[in-house]
């Protein structure tokens, strides 16, 4: 597989990934064009093999309240909401899972934070995660946060997990 990674445009046929999630599969066919090209309320990056889309994460801005992280970690920041990225919606086709593109779409995302960072200010990534989803993100060192940010109103309630940007690797090229 050669994966790369690019911005989801309105060319990009969104009907036939598969993640075996449907409420995943339905957001990024019916949602996710319309959010980002009219609405402007998210960005949707596609992981691509030639004209294969193998998956795809959605982001968006978002701030948390200081008060939701673990006192160690507030004690140095002001008490006003603080920018963080929010993944949205993260997917895999089931047909390639398990072969290095969800977390070549969480590097993707950790590269962005890092230019949020300088561009205008991001303290980490935050994610609500599907209980199926906790352990991968745990792996990468997302924690869960003590207050929900959670907004999708899904049941099983998602885990609201934090990543900070110092425990963030930098993009190789910086
Ligand atoms: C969860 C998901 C995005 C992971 O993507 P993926 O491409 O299969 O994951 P990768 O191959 O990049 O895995 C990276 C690491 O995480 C591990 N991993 C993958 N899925 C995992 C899971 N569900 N639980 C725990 N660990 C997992 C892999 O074994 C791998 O570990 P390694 O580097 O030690 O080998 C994908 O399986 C998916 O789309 N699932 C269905 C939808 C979903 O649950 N999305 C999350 C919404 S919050």
């Amino acid at each position: 597989m050669a994966v790369i990674i690019r911005t989801l445009t309105q060319e990009d046929d969104r009907s036939r990934l598969r993640s075996g999630n449907i409420d995943l599969d339905r957001f990024f066919q019916r949602f996710a064009g319309q959010n980002q090209f009219r609405h402007h309320v998210g960005v949707t990056y596609i992981a691509v093999d030639g004209a294969s889309i193998l998956g795809f994460v959605t982001v968006a801005a978002a701030s948390i309240e200081t008060s939701a992280l673990a006192a160690a970690d507030r004690r140095k920041l002001p008490s006003y909401p603080l920018q963080v990225i929010r993944i949205a919606r993260l997917a895999v086709d089931q047909g390639v899972q398990r072969r290095g593109v969800g977390h070549a779409l969480l590097r993707f995302v950790f590269t962005l934070s890092h230019e949020m960072a300088k561009s205008l200010g991001c303290v980490g990534v935050v994610v609500d995660a599907k209980a199926e989803s906790v352990d991968f993100y745990a792996r990468f060192g997302f924690f869960p946060l003590e207050v929900e940010v959670g907004r999708l109103r899904d049941r099983p309630e998602p885990t609201a997990m934090f990543l900070e940007l110092g425990a963030i690797p930098r993009p190789a090229k910086e």
